[in-house]
């Protein structure tokens, strides 16, 4: 397309003008860059809990974007926010200088997150959060004087973003084994189990699978383990919910033997699984938790990690001149204006709209209607919480995300933004989407899955 234009977007007239040449100039993140070339799916618009392809038609969002736009699409209180700040404040450096919206936003979020979390850092994805947290982790450590406590633990198919220390810290050999050594870090096992497939919720088995990270402070000895980080639930790697009392049993190790418990919350936080944050509905509470997506409703990249007091006073207490910085870590763009006024007006929503409540109320429905699938040819297992869902589809010619791919490409020719990963397809829906959206999308669903090859 001919260089930049100042005018009002109209994304669909900008979608007939591409050529191939502005196709090859986009590298796509993860995406088969090629197929999809030869093949676009343009999105132009947005609006509840539909996009609106480059061809007119109506596409149901089945994932609420990547998580993060749960609130429902084209929010006016959240782009009139954005394009006031825009106007008043465009910009202002978040190093030793800042903005009010900064500091309301903080404390919106240590007001909902749960008690003790009480101070934000702010980031602009999840990927920066997970990198964040690590890096909070250890120089928590270094502050406290216990300078070999530096050792990292995830678990098998974690996923914590995509730079160096989620990478990492992460469990998705995918997403690993491209670029060689990365942090040292041990994983826990996963929690999928055999004998938990097809659970509703919250999974019987698996607790003491919690009891390996005993083992790992032990060969490694506690003095020199900084942190564990889990998601409540892994929602990359397919919805694998814990166990019962798995969570419980890692914080009650965590306290043993002094290791930070770090909950990656950037795709359960704010209401997905029916509950404001994994944390509450399972009754742990972390010593930092990272956040991003449904913070802005999707609408300006931002990410948070929210730490407990003590964390905050070790690094306030050090034994500097005032003037010197605590923490020597922060991103041009940390507490944008724009990100905290979408920030503090999709909060609004959060909360005026009782999002949680709806997600709640909802997610009931949607487990009857996905667990309805079960018994189509291909569905391995079905997994859900809240408004949360994948369907692992069995694996042909040793290629895990083939069949996940053709459902994903059948699903948009009959309406359905549907996101495949690994070995399943995920469900994500708006929490703003009625029991009808949710049958058709479970009828198209239960035409298309048996289909494939
Ligand atoms: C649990 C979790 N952590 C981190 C991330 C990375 O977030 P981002 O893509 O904003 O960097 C994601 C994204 O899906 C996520 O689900």
């Amino acid at each position: 397309m001919a260089t930049t234009q100042l005018q009002r977007m109209d994304f669909s007239q900008r979608a007939n003008a591409l050529t191939a040449a502005d196709f090859d100039a986009y590298w796509m993140p993860f995406t088969g860059n090629r197929q999809y070339k030869s093949d676009p799916r343009l999105i132009v618009g947005a609006q509840g809990c539909y996009y609106t392809a480059a061809d007119g038609r109506q596409i149901f969002d089945s994932l609420s974007g990547l998580w993060c736009a749960s609130f429902g699409h084209g929010r006016s209180e959240i782009a009139d926010a954005i394009a006031h700040a825009a106007r008043e404040l465009d910009y202002a450096p978040p190093f030793q200088f800042a903005h009010p919206l900064a500091f309301e936003l903080a404390s919106r979020i240590k007001a909902l997150t749960p008690t003790g979390m009480d101070h934000v850092f702010f980031t602009n994805s999840g990927s920066e959060s997970a990198d964040t947290a690590i890096k909070i982790a250890r120089a928590y450590w270094q502050k406290r004087g216990a300078t070999q406590k530096t050792r990292l633990i995830g678990r098998a198919k974690g996923y914590h973003g995509v730079n160096v220390g989620g990478t990492s810290i992460g469990g998705i050999e995918a997403n690993q084994k491209h670029f060689g050594d990365l942090l040292a870090t041990e994983h826990l096992p996963h929690t999928l189990l055999d004998d938990n497939r097809f659970s509703r919720g919250i999974p019987e088995h698996g607790a003491e699978l919690a009891d390996a990270l005993e083992d790992q402070i032990a060969a490694h000895g506690a003095d020199n383990v900084a942190a564990v980080m889990v998601e409540p639930m892994s929602g990359s790697a397919g919805v694998i919910v814990p166990p019962k009392g798995y969570l419980r049993r890692l914080r009650a190790i965590c306290d043993r033997h002094d290791v930070l418990l770090i909950f990656d919350e950037v795709l359960t936080g704010f209401g997905r699984t029916g509950a404001s944050f994994g944390a509450e509905l399972f009754g742990v509470t972390p010593d930092v938790m990272t956040l991003a997506k449904n913070l802005t409703n999707g609408a300006v990249p931002m990410g948070a990690v929210v730490v407990n007091d003590d964390i905050y006073r070790t690094f306030m207490n050090a034994d500097l001149p005032e003037y010197q910085v605590e923490f020597a870590h922060g991103y041009t763009y940390s507490a944008h204006p724009l990100a905290c006024a979408a920030g503090l007006a999709a909060l609004d929503i959060y909360e005026r709209d009782n999002m949680v409540e709806r997600a709640a109320a909802l997610a009931p429905y949607f487990e009857e209607q996905v667990h309805g699938l079960r018994g189509l040819a291909h569905v391995a297992d079905i997994r859900n919480l809240g408004l949360a869902a994948a369907i692992e589809i069995e694996t042909v010619d040793g290629e895990p995300g083939k069949r996940p791919w053709q459902i994903s490409m059948a699903a948009w020719q009959r309406g359905i933004y549907l996101r495949f990963g690994g070995n399943t397809i995920q469900l994500g829906p708006q929490y703003v989407c009625e029991r009808e959206q949710i049958d058709s999308l479970c009828n198209v669903l239960e035409e298309i899955v048996p289909g494939v090859d």
